[in-house]
């Protein structure tokens, strides 16, 4: 099959890309990718070399860039990562994310229409919003988004089903809970934390660390976007996760724990704006395709500290570059003044 990744020099795209590489012998792949901050040729840097993998500089809002990909690479299926990505980054400049997550989704689904693509999109479940106790969010659940990035995410997936029913495009759509693992940009939690903690910096836990995540492998993220793409009804949506969430205080420990660091690093700071409290999804829907996660959460966790510790070569130029200004204003008026 040959198929275009979107975002695919990003850290789920890129573990997509070797997984799939990995695993079909005769497959085609086409990154796709603006190389954004987040977006790394040296995700796949061990793949460069290899004769069914080639690389397209661009932006997903370009209709005519995507659509001559598509055709010079005689594509048959696009799957959809490209993305702004990280909340805390659309709280400070939103408008980025409805042109990407948005937009350039439209973009695409307007070439999958044209060209008669299937399109396979890639969600969040942060477009269920804050979930109260006692609820596993299914995929029938009323979309309530509360923050840019999650609203931005859930026009992108109603536009994406308004293309099926519209139109009758052959779409699927996963949304995954909060992922971890190898070359994920040091922006979110889990690499924010063990970088820090090797760095020896604090870690900046927002208000009580008491709001609930489910940490998912992103291996078993791109196992289950697989088992979509292969077993997967036409025109439906699948949630990707292990069913459990744990406190982001449970998370911080783990990471301690594993990088044998001093709990004392640890700072309770003034809390993201709107921030939703708990996340929770019941995967059943998934697992009928005949998928099951592999790592539990805490393994996840633990198992991507590690992977931190022995990649240095990987996240130091960017926490020494790039990253500082964001960092500044993101955490210097959090980590100098008192309690939040
Ligand atoms: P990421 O931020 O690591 O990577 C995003 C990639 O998209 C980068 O390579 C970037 O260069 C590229 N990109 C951004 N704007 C683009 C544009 N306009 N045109 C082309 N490429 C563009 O993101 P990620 O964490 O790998 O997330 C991938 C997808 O998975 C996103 O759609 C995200 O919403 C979704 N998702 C992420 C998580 C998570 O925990 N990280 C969980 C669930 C769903
Ligand atoms: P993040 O990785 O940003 O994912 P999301 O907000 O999309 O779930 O954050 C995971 C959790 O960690 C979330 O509850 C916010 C919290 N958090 C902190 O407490 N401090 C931080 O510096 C960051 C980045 C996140």
């Amino acid at each position: 099959m040959n198929m275009i990744v979107t975002g695919g020099c990003g850290f789920i795209g890129s573990n997509f890309v070797r997984y799939w590489l990995g695993l079909h012998a005769d497959a085609r792949v086409v990154v796709y990718d603006k190389l954004t901050y987040a977006g790394r040729r040296e995700n796949l840097r061990d793949l460069w070399d290899d004769a069914r993998l080639s690389l397209v500089i661009g932006d997903i809002g370009d209709q005519a860039l995507v659509r001559r990909t598509c055709q010079e690479h005689s594509i048959q299926l696009i799957v959809n990562f490209a993305a702004e990505t990280h909340v805390d980054q659309s709280i400070l400049g939103p408008l980025v994310f409805t042109d990407t997550n948005v937009r350039g989704t439209h973009v695409l689904l307007e070439v999958a229409r044209e060209l008669g693509l299937r399109l396979h999109h890639i969600s969040t479940d942060e477009v269920y919003g804050h979930i109260p106790d006692g609820h596993q969010s299914v995929e029938t659940d009323p979309l309530a988004p509360r923050s840019p990035y999650a609203a931005s995410k859930a026009a992108a997936d109603q536009l994406v089903q308004a293309y099926a029913i519209t139109y009758g495009l052959p779409v699927t759509i996963t949304r995954g809970a909060n992922n971890v693992g190898p070359y994920q940009y040091p922006e979110k939690a889990v690499p924010l934390f063990s970088t820090n903690v090797l760095l020896g910096e604090p870690i900046p836990v927002y208000g009580d660390g008491l709001q609930m995540r489910d940490y998912a492998h992103v291996f078993d993220h791109c196992a289950g976007i697989e088992a979509v793409l292969l077993r997967g009804e036409i025109g439906e949506v699948y949630n990707v996760g292990t069913g459990r969430e744990m406190t982001n205080l449970e998370m911080v420990d783990i990471v301690l724990n594993t990088l044998g660091a001093d709990p004392g690093l640890v700072r309770h700071v003034t809390d993201r704006p709107g921030h939703d409290r708990r996340y929770s999804m019941n995967v059943d829907k998934l697992r009928s395709l005949g998928w099951a996660p592999q790592y539990d959460p805490r393994q996840a966790v633990a198992e991507a500290a590690r992977w931190y510790a022995a990649n240095a070569w990987w996240w130091e130029p960017i926490r020494s570059g790039e990253f500082r200004g964001y960092y500044d204003r993101q955490y210097a008026d959090r980590l100098s003044g008192g309690p939040p």
